[in-house]
């Protein structure tokens, strides 16, 4: 049985805060300690998509010399969908109130995925499905860390989540083809 005693009321003094400090934009007082944390986990995933960006790149010019123009065209999509990840992420940190950090000295180290260079195919095949399987496992985690904290910013790592797993689906059809 629900607890009746327990009423559904809104909190009228954080509704009150939200009317000040209106340079924070759409960060009410409410929205707690955690802006900073939030911050710093979509700059490495950020970083992490720059990386996906550029090893799908690399991987779509090289890979079409090679018998594969099909598999070159999904590194091409695959690289055309981290880009829009990338800007949905810097776009969610600056309403935060943060700074997207797109600096390319420190790209690789903030990443969670790595860069490949390789010249075979299935090992660009295989590379990019351990890099989309890391990229599944960190923002299944951000979205577990964030919860209720900020539900903007866990829908849209939901979002960007589904659309890992089916690159690592497709990623992992191509291995076996
Ligand atoms: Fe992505
Ligand atoms: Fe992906």
């Amino acid at each position: 049985m629900p607890d009746k005693t327990q009423r559904l009321v809104l909190n009228n003094d954080a509704i009150d805060a939200a009317k000040r400090s209106i340079g924070d934009g759409p960060i009410t007082p409410g929205y707690g300690p955690w802006r900073d944390d939030i911050v710093r986990l979509l700059n490495d995933a950020l970083a992490t998509e720059l990386v996906c960006v550029l090893r799908y790149k690399r991987h779509y010019f090289t890979a079409h010399g090679l018998p594969s123009p099909r598999i070159a065209e999904e590194f091409l999509e695959h690289a055309n969908a981290e880009a829009g990840h990338a800007d949905r992420i810097a776009e969610r940190i600056v309403q935060l109130g943060g700074d997207p950090d797109f600096s390319p000295g420190t790209l690789q180290k903030r990443s969670h995925a790595d860069y490949n260079d390789s010249k075979d195919l299935r090992a660009m095949l295989e590379s990019n499905l351990v890099a989309e399987r890391v990229a599944v496992e960190t923002y299944r985690q951000m979205i577990h860390l964030i919860g209720d904290k900020d539900p903007t910013t866990r829908r849209l790592l939901e979002t960007v989540l589904a659309d890992e797993e089916e690159h690592a689906d497709e990623l992992r059809d191509l291995l076996e083809e």
